[in-house]
Parts: C-alpha cells; sequence; structure tokens
C-alpha cells in the first residue's frame, strides 16, 4: 500500500469537498467507527488513502457483491466469501457469522453489516465491521486464506475486576483451550466458546474465539496467541473485553453471551437462555438407502402427535427393518397438561424433521418434552452423551450457599424420580437458601424406560456439572438424552 501513500494530495481534498459522509480524517490516522461498550459495531475503514471515485467500476463491483451477500449467504449459511470483477477493481469479501448465533440471527447481521460498511466507508477499498453477531470484510487485495493482524481493535468491558491476577491465571489457559479447538475447526467454522471458574473469587469467566474459516489451523492459532498477549493492554483490569482482528477476534466477559451448548456441541441447534428448543443432531450423516430411513422415520414420527394412546405422554417405538430401523422415545415433563404435551409433540417432531434433515439421531429438549430418535437401539439404553448446558441468566452472589441447598434437593428429587414407574420418572421440589431467603424450584427426569439404576446414575453423573453449567447463575438445565435436571429461582 505504500504505493498509494502520494494519492492523499488529490484524493483528501476530493473527499472533503465530495464526500461529506466521510468518516473524519484526523491526520493520516485510520478513519473507524466508535466501539461503543456494547461494540453492536465497530466498523473500521482501512487506509484513509486507499479511496475510489464515484461511478468507478470498483464502487459498481462493491455494490453489487455486498448487496448479494445477505441473500447469497443462504447457500452456506453462515460463512460468506467471494470476489467480483477483475484487478484493479477486483473486490474480495469475506463475511462470517459467530459460531453459536441463529440463522435468522446471522443473516440480519450480514445485512445491516452490508448498509454500515457500504454507508460509512464510502469510497474506501478496504473495510471491515466487527459486529455483535457477525464479521463482515472487503478488500481491493486478495483476502482469502490470508493472515490480516491489523487493523486491531480493542473493546473493554465497563466492568472492573479487583483480582485481575487471579482472573488472569485462569482466563489465559481458557483462551489457551479454546484457542486449540477453534483452530482445529473446518473450512466453514473456526470458533469456540466455554467457560472456567476463578476459584478464589468464585467468578466465572465466559469466553468465545473465532478464526476467519478460510485461514489454515496454524494461521489461526498465530493470530489468537498474539490476540491473547494483547489482553493486559486491552482489558487487564476488567472483567471483560474483545480483542478485534480481520483474521480473528476473542472476546471474555463475567456473564454469559454466547448462546450456551456452543461449548459442548458444534453444530445442532441454538440453546437459548429460555431454552424453548434445544435440539441436536449428531453427525451422523445418512448414506446408504437414505429414502427408506427418511420415510419410516417420517411415519414413526408423524405417527407420534396424532396417534391416541392409553399412555400419551411417553411414546417408544420403532419402524422398519436394519439398517433402515428408526427407534424414537418422546416424553413429556411429568407437570404438564396433556394438550400442552400433545402440542410439545407436534413442534418438536416437525422442527426434528426441518432441522435435521439427513441424520440418523437427533434429539430436541424442549421446554415440555423431548423427542429423540435413532437408528441405534435406544430403549432401556443408558445415554449420557450428547450433553447441553443452559445456564439462566439471572446472577446470584452466594454461589456457595446456593449449591450446599441445591445439590441435597437435586439428591432426594432423583431418588424420587428413579424409584417412579415404566411410564414416568420425574420429580419436581423445592428447598429455601436459610441465609438469603431465597428458594430453589428444581425438576428432574429420566426416560422412563430406564430402569432405576440407570435413572440414578444419570442424574447422578449431571448433578456436579452444574458447577460448569450454571455455578454463579441462579438457574440452569443439564440436558442429556436419558435424563436432565433444571433449577430456577422462580416457580418455572
Ligand atoms: C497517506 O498518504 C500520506 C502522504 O503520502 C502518507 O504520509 C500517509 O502515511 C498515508 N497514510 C496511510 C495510512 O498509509
Ligand atoms: C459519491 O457518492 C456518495 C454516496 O453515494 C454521495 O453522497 C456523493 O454525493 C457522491 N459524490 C459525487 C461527486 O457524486
Ligand atoms: C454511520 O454513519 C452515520 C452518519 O455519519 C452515523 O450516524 C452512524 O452512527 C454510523 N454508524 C456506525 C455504526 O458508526
Ligand atoms: C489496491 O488499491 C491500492 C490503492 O488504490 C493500490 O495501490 C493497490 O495496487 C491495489 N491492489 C490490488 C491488488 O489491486
Ligand atoms: C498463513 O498466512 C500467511 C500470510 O498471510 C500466508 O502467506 C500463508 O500461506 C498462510 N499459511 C501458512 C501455512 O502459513
Ligand atoms: C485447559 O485444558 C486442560 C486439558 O484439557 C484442562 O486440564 C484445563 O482445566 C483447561 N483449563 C481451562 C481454564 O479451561
Ligand atoms: C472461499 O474460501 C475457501 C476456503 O475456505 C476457498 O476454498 C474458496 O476458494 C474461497 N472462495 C473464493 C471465491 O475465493
Ligand atoms: C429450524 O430451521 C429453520 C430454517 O433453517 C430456522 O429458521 C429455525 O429457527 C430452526 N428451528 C430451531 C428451533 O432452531
Ligand atoms: C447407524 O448409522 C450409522 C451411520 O450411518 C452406521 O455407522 C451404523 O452402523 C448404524 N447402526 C445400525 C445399528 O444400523
Ligand atoms: C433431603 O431429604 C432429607 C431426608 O428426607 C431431608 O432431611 C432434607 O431436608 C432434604 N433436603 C432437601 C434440600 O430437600
Ligand atoms: C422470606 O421470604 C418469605 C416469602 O417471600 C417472606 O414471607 C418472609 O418474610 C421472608 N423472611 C425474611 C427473614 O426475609
Ligand atoms: C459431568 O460431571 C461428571 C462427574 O463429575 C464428569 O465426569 C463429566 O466429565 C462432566 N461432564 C461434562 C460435560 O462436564
Amino acid at each position: 500500500m505504500g504505493s498509494s501513500r502520494l494519492l492523499i494530495f488529490f484524493i483528501l481534498p476530493i473527499l472533503l469537498v465530495l464526500d461529506p459522509l466521510a468518516p473524519a480524517i484526523v491526520g493520516d490516522h485510520i478513519s473507524d467507527g466508535v466501539c461503543t461498550r456494547i461494540a453492536d459495531y465497530c466498523w473500521s475503514c482501512s487506509n484513509t488513502n486507499n479511496t475510489f471515485n464515484n461511478g468507478s467500476i470498483y464502487k459498481q463491483n462493491l455494490n453489487t457483491l455486498l448487496s448479494s451477500l445477505p441473500s447469497k449467504a443462504q447457500i452456506n449459511p453462515r460463512f460468506y466469501n467471494s470476489s467480483l470483477g477483475q484487478a484493479p477493481d477486483k473486490v474480495n469479501a469475506i463475511a462470517v457469522c459467530r459460531g453459536d448465533v441463529a440463522l435468522k440471527d446471522c443473516l440480519t447481521c450480514f445485512s445491516n453489516s452490508v448498509s454500515i460498511l457500504l454507508q460509512n466507508c464510502t469510497n474506501k477499498k478496504e473495510a471491515i465491521i466487527w459486529a455483535e453477531r457477525c464479521t463482515v470484510r472487503y478488500s481491493n487485495i486478495s483476502i482469502f486464506g490470508v493472515l490480516k493482524y491489523e487493523p486491531v481493535k480493542f473493546v473493554p468491558s465497563p466492568n472492573k475486576i479487583s483480582n485481575a491476577e487471579q482472573f488472569k491465571q485462569v482466563r489465559d489457559p481458557l483462551f489457551g483451550n479454546l484457542s486449540e479447538k477453534a483452530a482445529a475447526g473446518d473450512s466453514v467454522l473456526k470458533f469456540a466458546a466455554g467457560n472456567a471458574l476463578v476459584p478464589v473469587t468464585n467468578q466465572i469467566i465466559y469466553a468465545t474465539v473465532q478464526c476467519s474459516p478460510d485461514l489454515d489451523k496454524q494461521n489461526c492459532s498465530d493470530c489468537l496467541k498474539e490476540s491473547i498477549l494483547d489482553i493486559p493492554q486491552c482489558c487487564g483490569g476488567v472483567g471483560g473485553g474483545r480483542v478485534l482482528r480481520p483474521s480473528c477476534y476473542l472476546r471474555f466477559e463475567s456473564n454469559p453471551f454466547y448462546e450456551s451448548g456452543a461449548d459442548t456441541l458444534t453444530g445442532g441447534g441454538v440453546c437459548t437462555m429460555r431454552a424453548d428448543y434445544c435440539w441436536s443432531c449428531f453427525n451422523t450423516k445418512n448414506t446408504n438407502n437414505g429414502n427408506i430411513y427418511n420415510q419410516n422415520l417420517n411415519t414413526l414420527l408423524s405417527s407420534f402427535p396424532s396417534n391416541p394412546k392409553i399412555n400419551p405422554r411417553f411414546y417408544s417405538s420403532s419402524l422398519g427393518r436394519a439398517p433402515n430401523k428408526v427407534n424414537a422415545i418422546a416424553v413429556c415433563r411429568g407437570d404438564v397438561a396433556l394438550k400442552d404435551c400433545r402440542t410439545c409433540f407436534k413442534d418438536s417432531v416437525s422442527i426434528l424433521l426441518q432441522n435435521c434433515t439427513n441424520q440418523k439421531e437427533a434429539i430436541i429438549w424442549a421446554e415440555r418434552c423431548t423427542v429423540r430418535y435413532s437408528n441405534i437401539s435406544i430403549f432401556g439404553v443408558l445415554e449420557y452423551e450428547p450433553v447441553k448446558f443452559v445456564p439462566s441468566p439471572n446472577k446470584i452472589s452466594n454461589a456457595e450457599q446456593y449449591k450446599q441447598v441445591r445439590d441435597p434437593l437435586f439428591g432426594n428429587l432423583s431418588e424420587k424420580a428413579a424409584a417412579g414407574n415404566s411410564v414416568l420418572k420425574f420429580a419436581a421440589g423445592n428447598a429455601l437458601v436459610p441465609l438469603t431467603n431465597q428458594t430453589i424450584y428444581a425438576t428432574v427426569q429420566c426416560s422412563p424406560d430406564l430402569n432405576e439404576q440407570n435413572c440414578s446414575d444419570c442424574l447422578k453423573e449431571s448433578i456436579p456439572n452444574i458447577t460448569e453449567c450454571c455455578g454463579g447463575v441462579g438457574g440452569g438445565r443439564v440436558l442429556r438424552p436419558s435424563c436432565y435436571l433444571r433449577f430456577e429461582s422462580n416457580p418455572f
């Protein structure tokens, strides 16, 4: 870009006269957007000298390419890279969604980001926007697979911490782990999310890292390593922040900000905080005889909601012959009215059929029921994986006292549920945290085809996971195929 420096002498006046919307130019600093503390949009138009003229072919190409992006992105919904035109008017663009973002939000983010770039980086040959849920960038220079550290932005969170050193001692290894995981990702997603507990203060650090997925493993890893080293400068004394680069970014907060479940599974549905639907398709592709399997699956699942049954709250049934045999289980939450139970089955089945296309196994943990299917026999079989953690948003100050009441409560409920019958293994109850006068409401449930021992084992395995899932918050769920537990500070 050195050769472009001379251009400033005639482009700058043109910019100032003809382009009232151009961001302020101070000296020859990079002009860029303001990173708010929320950093919904934190854009940056690169080199101020690197501009094009209105009516140029570059501008046409840029407009065409970026405008097509939100719609084209549907082919590969979360990562889009493309070029348009021929040098010197060739435009290259990359758009990547945060790994845990729902498709709808991803497309909205692309669309908003594109319009901000086109408006606010008028006549810039290069620009990038780091939005809350996606990153979009373009350049006249080839950017695919190229490691790019600059420009870099630091966005500290407002909340201070008193124990920066202890925080750091947990945060940096957490980022090390996540970086490795993200770098090992594939060519459409290099993302990792996770959390860790700062023991002394009982604070949880939530973190995400992401690379542009066109980078190779080494470059992704290098980019994140460099960014971890920047944290002290960016956000050393505060409880959260972001280091943003064209090729990668990292972020941490003391509250959960990514969709949970992102840290335990890749692929599959998004667990919202309400977890109305938290589905998960396993990665077993339906190859041979896909059509027969799919037919069986459709027939079997579609029969559940309509099938008038003696016990309408629990279905377990198979259809077809190996290798196209489908096994399915549907269970309602123990306390749900029959009408709501049926609706839940119906909605869940249609989400599975739509969103887990060609998957041989899938599960959905809905608010009021669980539905799963597999080509493998699942009846009476204890299955721990996959597991999803869904913390509630509300924080608590007294995690230790809370735990001392919560864990025995879950112990009691687990015993009660395990002792249930072959159509219902469910228990609900509550307990008071004496010091704070808070009530904990809790439920546990097993797939009723499990025997008492298996049900008990599944719940016992899940109770210790609460610390990791939802240790610092007043509620949450640990979801497994064979059982789940949930607690909240309000009756649900
Ligand atoms: C823009 O051009 C001027 C004049 O050549 C040069 O001094 C300056 O460093 C350039 N700015 C950038 C960001 O390259
Ligand atoms: C260049 O394009 C911008 C944005 O479309 C517009 O505001 C400006 O007036 C145009 N300048 C000229 C000379 O056409
Ligand atoms: C884009 O530019 C407009 C007009 O200058 C400004 O009001 C707006 O805040 C800018 N957008 C962002 C995200 O900075
Ligand atoms: C990109 O634009 C800059 C400034 O106009 C120019 O110096 C450079 O040669 C261009 N690079 C390519 C690959 O077109
Ligand atoms: C990494 O990035 C550099 C710089 O963009 C690039 O030259 C290289 O091909 C990339 N891959 C590897 C393996 O270094
Ligand atoms: C990082 O990973 C190692 C090995 O898997 C594990 O022992 C350690 O607890 C992890 N640290 C954090 C902070 O996640
Ligand atoms: C998009 O990125 C992939 C690598 O992730 C690469 O194979 C492909 O060629 C890129 N597309 C374009 C148009 O360069
Ligand atoms: C199922 O997929 C559709 C379309 O891809 C999407 O709009 C919807 O949000 C998904 N459902 C769930 C529960 O994630
Ligand atoms: C289930 O499907 C997987 C993936 O197609 C296959 O490897 C496995 O053998 C199947 N198992 C049975 C029991 O059909
Ligand atoms: C658990 O059960 C024991 C024995 O029934 C009872 O004493 C205790 O209060 C219960 N604890 C909670 C938190 O429910
Ligand atoms: C504890 O909460 C209950 C129910 O909200 C309330 O009736 C009671 O007065 C509270 N006790 C104390 C000591 O705050
Ligand atoms: C859940 O807790 C069990 C028992 O402590 C542990 O073995 C397991 O690794 C945990 N699972 C996850 C996903 O953290």
